[in-house]
């Protein structure tokens, strides 16, 4: 029997990636759309429609007539009945209170930051941290809850914890400084990136962005202790820039290693990384969760962003780094509104329901 959602944030973008994402899964029926009050009322093909008069369906390929005579229901008020789970993709200032009021009865896997820096909240990437889960158990004691939330990573984030997991595993990850060059859908629809700032321009601020980098970073690839995460201990520093790249964040990433590793170990660790993650039980899963290229031209947002269903970790530039000390350095390439937020997120949901608590 399909395990019956809702999306929370559906008229946004990576609630239309969740809508598409949900076509057909063997697991997953949506049955339930919500949004602001602005959309609320509405059916969704008219929830999404701008002031003058587009339909602003975002995502490939166009599922909209599936969805576009659902009716939108106010996030706030949307009962709970009928439901199994929500998949939360609502603006952050708005996600802790409704992730709050659904998870007292219910799953939530959001893609947003509300929950993510509580000590019994794990951020889960399931190659990377799977096990993380088990602290839903100490997080619902703790809350008297019979949901949970579990929400996934940044998009800028994701690529990062998933290239450096491998190497932190095999051979101990030191220091790390990334740079990343993130595109425009990374900010959503509302406020968005305006046209005319970032058309000819590279910005080179994200407000909040680095610190959520360095420190969902380390609670991802850190251990899990009686009842929190013990978080990695070496430091990163990030820079994030924002660059006129539709989807697809590009990151530039120096790793200090712990243990001497030649570039064909850093390699088979890279490649082999993932490998254990059934497509049976996780349709959303890459093929390859990292796949690396030895052209020294890739990989490029464009070209590479959709490879796997947008679900792969492109690596190429991979390069022994000694003027800061002995380490790689390399350029990845992560779908910042696929495997950054809501194919993520169906992830996760794939890999709770294998552990039984969905
Ligand atoms: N875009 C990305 O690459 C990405 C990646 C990872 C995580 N995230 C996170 O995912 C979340 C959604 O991001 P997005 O890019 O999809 O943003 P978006 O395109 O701006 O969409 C925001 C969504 O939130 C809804 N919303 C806004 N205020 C609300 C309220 N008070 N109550 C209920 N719903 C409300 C909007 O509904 P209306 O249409 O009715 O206003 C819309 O559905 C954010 O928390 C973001 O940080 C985004």
């Amino acid at each position: 029997m399909s395990i019956r959602c809702a999306i929370v944030g559906a008229t946004g973008i990576a609630g239309q990636q969740f809508l598409s994402a949900l076509i057909q899964h063997p697991f997953f029926k949506v049955v339930r759309l919500a949004a602001s009050s602005k959309s609320a009322g509405k059916n969704y093909r008219e929830a999404i429609r701008q002031e003058d008069g587009q339909v602003s369906w975002y995502v490939e390929p166009d599922y909209l007539n599936t969805y576009a005579d659902m009716m939108v229901e106010d996030a706030a008020t949307m009962p709970l009945e009928g439901l199994d789970l929500v998949f939360s993709a609502v603006e952050s200032s708005a996600a802790r209170d409704l992730e709050t009021r659904y998870a007292e009865h219910l799953p939530v896997i959001s893609t947003t930051s509300a929950y993510r820096y509580e000590t019994d909240v794990p951020i889960i990437i399931p190659a990377a941290n799977g096990g993380h889960a088990q602290l839903i158990h100490t997080q619902r004691t703790a809350r008297k809850w019979r949901g949970f939330v579990v929400p996934g990573p940044n998009c800028t984030t994701t690529g990062l914890a998933i290239a450096l997991a491998p190497l932190h595993r095999a051979f101990g990850v030191d220091r790390v400084i990334m740079t990343s060059l993130q595109a425009v859908s990374g900010a959503g629809r509302s406020p968005g990136v305006g046209s005319m700032d970032i058309v000819d321009n590279i910005v080179p601020y994200i407000p909040n962005e680095e610190g959520k980098v360095e420190r969902e970073t380390q609670k991802i690839l850190g251990q899990l202790a009686a009842e929190a995460i013990d978080p990695a201990n070496f430091p990163i520093s990030a820079t994030c820039t924002r660059v006129p790249v539709l989807e697809a964040h590009t990151e530039t990433v120096y790793a200090a290693l712990s243990k001497p590793a030649s570039l064909a170990e850093v390699r088979e660790a890279m490649t082999t990384f993932g490998g254990d993650i059934n497509p049976s039980t996780h349709p959303s899963a890459p093929k390859q969760w990292i796949t690396l290229h030895d052209d020294p031209f890739r990989p490029q947002p464009r070209v590479d962003r959709d490879v796997d269903g947008g679900m792969t970790t492109s690596v190429g530039r991979l390069r022994e780094e000694t003027v800061l000390g002995i380490g790689v350095k390399f350029v990845l390439v992560s779908h910042n509104t696929k495997m950054g937020a809501a194919k993520g997120a169906l992830l996760v949901a794939e890999d709770l329901r294998l552990r039984g608590f969905l």
